[in-house]
């Protein structure tokens, strides 16, 4: 398989995309930050199955430093081009836009996209900016390839239903898919980031899932009390060696707010610290 071809400039995408499109073929396009890994690929089959055979899958790969906080890991994200390039074609990619950041944010830049509400709970407290950071480059993302849909993953679970909400709010053409999480034979969650786990937090690791899939259990049998749930999800976390949890919230699966009981569908979503190593992971309940 040829490595698949990298447009750096809009320009160049642009170009690509609209002659696609004056032939008529649907186009189709995944966000991401590089580092590809197997979940990456679901989403890129996944738009290649959405695009049809003649279609044009777009992946983008670009490491947005706008939704980095100052004290996170922007500088040390691992970015690995060549590797990702093979993957992609793989996995039915045919173009890759690969901006510079000066591409993206050329000056000062005075406008923004953000939403509210959906970003009140889970990781909106935790990473102030960061849903404003990701907002702003999905929406200028979605404003260059001008896809006819977009696939993200359920892995970033209030990621995809700020976009989506973002995408309806504002009248953004083109659909928005889920893909399902993608998870490592011990049930962790595939991340760019569990590269940056030493050998025991790696070892640790998959008792994050455990205890989501211990919440689900006791919802499937029965328990509608979200306190007595979420100090269950607690402890399970809390005795996992080395892990710090940020949050452990169970939210209304559509409006990511409060839920007291669970009478309607849920979202289970946990943050946890695993040395410098922050993972987050969820499950939809019950
Ligand atoms: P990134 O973390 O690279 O993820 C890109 C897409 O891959 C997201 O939609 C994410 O949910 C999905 N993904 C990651 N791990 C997955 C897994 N194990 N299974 C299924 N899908 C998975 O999310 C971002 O980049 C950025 O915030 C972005 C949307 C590109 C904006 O910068």
């Amino acid at each position: 398989m040829t490595p698949v071809p990298v447009a750096e400039t809009i320009a160049e995408t642009r170009a690509t995309v609209a002659a696609a499109r004056a032939a008529g073929r649907v186009v189709s396009f995944v966000p991401t930050m590089g580092a590809l890994h197997a979940g990456h690929a679901e989403l890129v089959r996944v738009a290649r199955r959405l695009a049809g055979p003649s279609g044009l899958v777009v992946v983008s790969i670009f490491v947005n430093p706008t939704q980095f906080g100052p004290a996170e890991d922007f500088t040390r994200y691992p970015r690995s081009l060549d590797a990702d390039r093979t993957l992609c074609g793989d996995a039915g990619a045919d173009l890759i836009f690969h901006p510079t950041p000066a591409e993206m944010y050329p000056g000062h830049a005075v406008a923004f996209a953000d939403v509210t509400e959906l970003g009140d709970h889970l990781c909106g407290p935790s990473r102030p900016g960061h849903f404003r950071g990701v907002c702003t480059v999905v929406l200028k993302l979605l404003n260059v390839v001008q896809p006819d849909v977009s696939v993200f993953g359920a892995k970033d679970a209030q990621q995809v239903r700020i976009v989506r909400r973002m995408v309806a709010d504002l009248n953004v053409p083109g659909r928005i898919e889920i893909a399902p999480t993608v998870r490592e034979a011990d049930g962790l969650a595939m991340s760019s980031r569990n590269v940056f786990l030493d050998a025991a937090e790696r070892a640790a690791a998959p008792r994050i899932y455990a205890a989501l899939l211990a919440v689900r259990a006791r919802a499937r049998s029965g328990e509608t009390d979200v306190a007595r749930l979420e100090s269950a999800l607690r402890a399970d976390l809390a005795a996992i060696p080395g892990a710090r949890v940020d949050y452990a919230r169970i939210v209304d699966d559509d409006r990511m707010q409060p839920l007291p009981r669970l009478d309607r569908p849920g979202l289970c979503a946990v943050a946890v610290f695993l040395g410098r190593t922050r993972l987050i992971d969820n499950l939809t309940l019950p």
